[in-house]
């Protein structure tokens, strides 16, 4: 798809253009995808309901724009290559045919088990390439895919599963992750006690554990595929059909089930993936993201492959079996661009620089980061150790609810400032607004972070609730999409994203609400109330600081401890658990009973220096209380 732009003034034109006739604009990048109807009309917007709807009356299934449509010229290229958690264990390949022809045989395994367009399908897999194979072939058939982190506990995964009625559930039998080894089904099995809409499990063998196989429930994915052809005519879909629910944490209750639909999607992830990581027909790709979170939804599946490019899956960590593993990776297969977490990168900058200097890196054209601000230091390391001064790095900013890239560099063809993610992509209109909600239109300011005109993959609704979606996203600022993130736009109009300005914390590139996490402390009987707020942290951006009233002196505080870790670990997973817990005799509140984080917060970042006028709380004395506890317990 030739909509490559390559210098800084194609880019300007593109963007002037996409703001002058956005229509117009999206109808052109749209017609070189591959519909089997053609749209009537390409836009209808509200966002005050919310109501978005691109390409209306177009018929297509994006799995056609993914594989079939490349079969002619690429079917011999490689689309997919997998590489294991183990180095010693052989990596795997598919091209544009063999990947065709598993997406047809596991959608033909759907059908067999009983799935039909529209059904929820939750997936709850390892990194192997059968579930890149699951996605596609959900999609192939018209059924919603709900993949969930398979680092997710039981508990978290019945929820996600119940808030969607899923009728399915992929899994596989364990799955590796560096030193780990999970058993995948087990989750799966415990989770299913607290779902009733479940009819069928399907097993990918990937660690051959023995698991329970239930009878009449469970099936093994290798039997089921000797009973199916190979032949799978795609679903024709509405492009407003839902392809997607993804669940992410918000600053309110249970995580929310992101809604995304066929048609502007997948105009959006073919078009951002093109042009950010300047993909041409011989590079090969990899983004080091779980397909379980967004970026490997759109940058590890959908984008790439739209574009007929070589796409690669990891199953392991950046550390394991040691900090080289990744550029070990890059000099092995050849990567040309590579897609990370800044989170990654600091932990393998302190791991020392020798991990990396052992490695060519020669292959390599353009580097990613992306899930949290890059702080400068990481910035450079990477630039300097990684890049060799050559690559661009692109900082992209985006979101679970905007599907795709927003604000970010475009490869080599636009300049670029360490931590800062740069200018809005060809049809994304960023403001900038103030506390009462007006557009700041200068240079070199600051202010809530907010679009006010559509772009096709912009979330359409909150699964099953959308007035939620009206008010997390809508409501804040009339006539703008709020995102959560505060912004800086320096003097050249570049956008630097300081970080959510709402009570979301983000751990190493990874959302949850501090109400999420809460409630999975308070679930401790001996729990009182708990507030919980992020600090800076040095390898995962930020990290959760517990402040916890119990009901009675505890006989041992680190016991205790332990146990509210264990009621995140069952209620979330181990990837929200509290980096450190005070025990305190009372919260900083105002007097009609609402938490002052604002305070929680400076004190848990160890700057006490200024937190204002504390005289009018309820209990000014908590707060020295706190104030002096935190110390001891940071040093
Ligand atoms: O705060 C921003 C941060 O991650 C949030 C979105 O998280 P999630 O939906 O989980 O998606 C992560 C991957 C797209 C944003 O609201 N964020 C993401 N990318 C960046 C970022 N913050 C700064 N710079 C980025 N490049």
């Amino acid at each position: 798809m030739d909509f490559m732009i390559e210098s800084m003034a194609q880019y300007r034109s593109e963007y002037e253009k996409s703001v002058k006739d956005p229509e117009g604009f999206w109808a052109g990048i749209a017609e070189k995808y591959q519909w089997q109807q053609k749209w009537d009309k390409v836009l209808e917007w509200d966002f005050e309901k919310p109501d978005v709807k691109w390409f209306i009356n177009g018929k297509l299934n994006i799995t056609e724009n993914c594989l079939d449509r490349h079969l002619k010229q690429r079917g011999n290229k490689l689309a997919l290559i997998w590489e294991p958690n183990d180095p010693k264990e052989r990596f795997v390949r598919y091209t544009y045919r063999e990947l065709h022809e598993q997406v047809c045989k596991y959608a033909n395994v759907l059908k067999r088990n009983g799935a039909q367009k529209g059904d929820r399908i939750a997936i709850y897999m390892p990194m192997v390439p059968e579930l890149t194979v699951a996605v596609l072939a959900c999609a192939r058939i018209g059924a919603i895919h709900s993949v969930v982190f398979a680092g997710f506990s039981a508990g978290a995964l019945a929820d996600r599963i119940n808030d969607a009625s899923a009728k399915l559930v992929l899994t596989s039998d364990g799955l590796y992750r560096g030193t780990k080894e999970i058993p995948v089904k087990r989750v799966v099995d415990e989770a299913l006690k607290e779902c009733t809409s479940v009819e069928r499990v399907i097993v990918t063998e990937r660690t051959q554990w023995a698991v329970n196989m239930e009878e009449g429930r469970d099936v093994w994915l290798h039997d089921e595929l000797t009973e199916v052809s190979a032949d799978c005519p795609a679903e024709p879909m509405d492009a407003e059909d839902m392809l997607f629910i993804l669940y992410t944490s918000g600053s309110t209750g249970k995580p929310k089930g992101v809604v995304h639909t066929c048609g502007g999607y997948m105009v959006y992830a073919g078009y951002s993936f093109k042009n950010v990581f300047q993909y041409r027909e011989s590079d090969v790709y990899w983004c080091t993201a779980d397909v379980g979170w967004i970026t490997g939804h759109t940058y590890i599946i959908y984008g790439p492959l739209l574009n007929g490019a070589t796409t690669m899956m990891f199953e392991g960590v950046p550390t394991y079996p040691s900090p080289g593993r990744f550029w070990q990776v890059c000099d092995k297969h050849g990567v040309t661009q590579f897609y990370t977490a800044p989170t990654a990168i600091r932990a393998l900058m302190a791991a020392g620089d020798d991990h990396v200097l052992s490695y060519s890196l020669d292959s390599l054209k353009v580097l990613g980061s992306v899930g949290e601000p890059i702080n400068e230091e990481a910035w450079s390391w990477y630039h300097i150790n990684v890049g060799k001064e050559k690559s661009p790095i692109v900082d992209t900013w985006w979101q679970t609810e905007t599907g795709g890239i927003m604000i970010s560099g475009i490869g080599s063809a636009s300049p670029m400032k360490p931590a800062h993610a740069g200018y809005p992509l060809p049809g994304i209109q960023p403001v900038l607004l103030d506390a009462d909600g007006n557009e700041i239109t200068e240079h070199d300011v600051e202010g809530y972070l907010c679009i006010k005109y559509p772009w096709p993959s912009i979330l359409r609704t909150t699964y099953g609730d959308h007035e939620r979606c009206r008010v997390v996203y809508f409501s804040h600022y009339k006539g703008y999409y709020f995102t959560g993130d505060g912004a800086k736009r320096d003097k050249d109009g570049m956008y630097r994203i300081i970080g959510r300005v709402d009570d979301v914390i983000n751990v190493s590139g990874h959302r949850f609400g501090t109400a999420e996490i809460e409630d999975a402390i308070n679930t401790n009987k001996k729990v009182a109330e708990s507030a919980v707020v992020g600090y800076p942290h040095e390898i995962k951006g930020q990290a959760i600081y517990a402040y916890i009233i119990l009901k009675d002196e505890p006989d041992n505080e680190d016991n205790l401890r332990s146990e509210i870790i264990n009621s995140v670990v069952e209620h979330i997973g181990k990837i929200a658990k509290p980096e450190i817990i005070q025990f305190v005799p009372g919260l900083p509140k105002t007097r009609s009973g609402k938490i002052m984080r604002r305070i929680l917060r400076k004190i848990a970042e160890g700057d006490t220096s200024n937190l204002g006028d504390t005289s009018t709380l309820l209990d000014p004395e908590v707060v020295e209380v706190i104030t002096e506890r935190a110390k001891q317990l940071k040093g």
